[in-house]
């Protein structure tokens, strides 16, 4: 049996902000369970919903040094859906009213996580052979467990792997106060291991000293080989490409199920979407009051408000697009100019633009399975997990041709007649609009071929049986 120790910040049911915490949450569970034991440890964060904070068990505590602080760590526990999830436990770290604030806590925060998760294994009594780190807020595990190994026996042999999920956030300060904050002896803070532009980076040190690298999609991993995509890590990359892989997401296939969903109207089938969606369409205009009418191509947006996912392109031709037969349905919350750009759309079309400024998971449901098309431009994706959800719900997606979207997003050959959505290449405000307005005239002139691409889309398999299988083949490897 490989033991095997997830350790990040975020984790569906949890706590979550964006695609990391349905990866975390949600993956374990797709592992063969005679030969993989997965566990799963996370930060016990205050603000996590009261539910989950009253079922945690108590398990046990110590006191563990940050350089010259002495800080006491909690360990709680809890089963659930048959994967034991560890809570590291600290008010002083983890008191925010969201798992992440200023960059200046947070790279203490993360310090104090990573130093606690290698401390507490020999006192939970896991010793797991390979710690699978996510994203930079563990990207000191590989390192301090370099330093580790050479006082302790207990830790020599365990593997790490590092899985980018975004190489945009790294987890950097000034090395000063990183060397301060970590104990870390001045031999790591060098440009070939933790620095790098003159400033600490964990995300670095984690791909210096992890065994093995993962990023969530193959043209990812291609792509942050180059400048454009690299973020000024593109040489450590290639120096690194011999152990770099892109293993493409999964979305829980239980959890995303139009046939089962208690989120939506209507519940609906590969078979039964030619009738049954359009009740989800309907019900969505009603709560969100837009204009009731079924024929109307709406397209959905549910995403994080930030630079990474295209909104640029959206403001540049929006008042173009309301020009058309469309509607428009907006969750999501972030950069405040975005929030306040679909605010203004939509109070400058009412009827036809719908801006949901907050985070709501039944809404997010709803507006899967209730549209037509969802649109995601993004500048840059290393996976994207919304447009499987849509592909999943019978959604069209239409994408800017990046990373896990260039993947998972087969485009429309209206000749051949194959494809599961639209997409476009260049990171062009027109050339989206034109491919939406393309995708428009599929659906407005040739509804079959529509119900075509919608039915190739929904028997796609984005369950995580195949990517758990590449992992485990990563597991085994190593
Ligand atoms: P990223 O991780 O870059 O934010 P992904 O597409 O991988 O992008 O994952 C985003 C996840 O967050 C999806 O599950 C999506 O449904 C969800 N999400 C984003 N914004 C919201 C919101 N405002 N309300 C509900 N769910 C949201
Ligand atoms: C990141 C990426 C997103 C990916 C998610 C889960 O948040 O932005 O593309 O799907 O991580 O891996």
């Amino acid at each position: 049996m490989k033991k095997i120790l997830f350790a990040a910040s975020e984790a569906v049911p949890f706590i979550k902000t964006g695609g990391l915490a349905d990866v975390v949450g949600s993956l374990p569970k797709y592992f063969d369970k005679e030969k993989y034991d997965v566990r799963v440890m996370l930060p016990k964060y205050m603000c996590m919903k009261e539910e989950w904070k009253e079922k945690l068990s108590y398990h046990t505590h110590f006191y563990m040094d940050l350089n010259w602080r002495k800080q006491y760590v909690g360990i709680l526990e809890l089963e659930y859906d048959g994967i034991t999830f560890y809570f590291i436990d600290n008010e002083y770290y983890f008191n925010g009213f969201a798992p992440y604030g200023d960059m200046y806590a947070d790279i203490e925060k993360f310090a104090f996580f990573s130093k606690a998760v290698l401390s507490a294994l020999p006192v939970i009594g896991f010793r797991p052979d390979i710690i699978h780190c996510h994203d930079w807020q563990a990207g000191l595990i590989p390192v301090y467990l370099d330093n580790f190994r050479y006082g302790d026996e207990y830790y020599r042999g365990i593997k790490t792997i590092m899985t980018i999920h975004n190489l945009k956030f790294q987890g950097t300060w000034d090395t000063k106060r990183v060397r301060d904050i970590t104990g870390l002896p001045q031999y790591y803070f060098a440009p070939d291991k933790l620095e790098a532009y003159k400033d600490a980076n964990y995300l670095k040190g984690g791909i210096v000293y992890a065994d093995r690298i993962t990023t969530v999609s193959n043209s990812y991993a291609e792509e942050i080989k180059t400048p454009f995509y690299g973020e000024k890590l593109e040489g450590l990359m290639n120096a690194r490409s011999n152990c770099l892989s892109g293993i493409v997401n999964g979305i829980d296939y239980e959890d995303y199920d139009p046939a089962t969903d208690t989120h939506i109207e209507k519940n609906y089938t590969c078979d039964s979407f030619r009738r049954e969606k359009i009740k989800n369409k309907i019900a969505l205009q009603k709560e969100l009051n837009l204009e009731q009418d079924h024929h109307i191509i709406m397209l959905g947006i549910v995403s994080r408000l930030t630079d990474q996912k295209g909104f640029d392109l959206i403001a540049y031709v929006m008042d173009e697009l309301c020009q058309d037969a469309v509607q428009i349905v907006a969750l999501g919350t972030g950069d405040e100019k975005y929030e306040n750009m679909f605010r203004h759309f939509a109070w400058k079309y009412p009827g036809k633009v719908s801006a949901n400024i907050y985070y709501s998971e039944a809404l997010s449901h709803k507006i899967y399975a209730s549209c037509d098309a969802f649109l995601m431009p993004s500048l840059f994706e290393p996976c994207g997990l919304s447009q499987l959800m849509s592909l999943r719900y019978g959604t069209v997606p239409i994408v800017r041709e990046t990373g896990g979207l260039k993947d998972t997003v087969e485009p429309y050959n209206e000749y051949e007649k194959t494809g599961t959505g639209f997409s476009f290449m260049n990171y062009n405000a027109h050339e989206m609009l034109a491919t939406i307005r393309y995708a428009e005239r599929i659906y407005y002139d040739k509804k079959r071929d529509w119900n075509k691409i919608v039915e190739r889309g929904m028997n796609q398999d984005f369950s995580w049986k195949n990517s758990a299988k590449q992992y485990e083949e990563l597991y085994d490897g190593i």
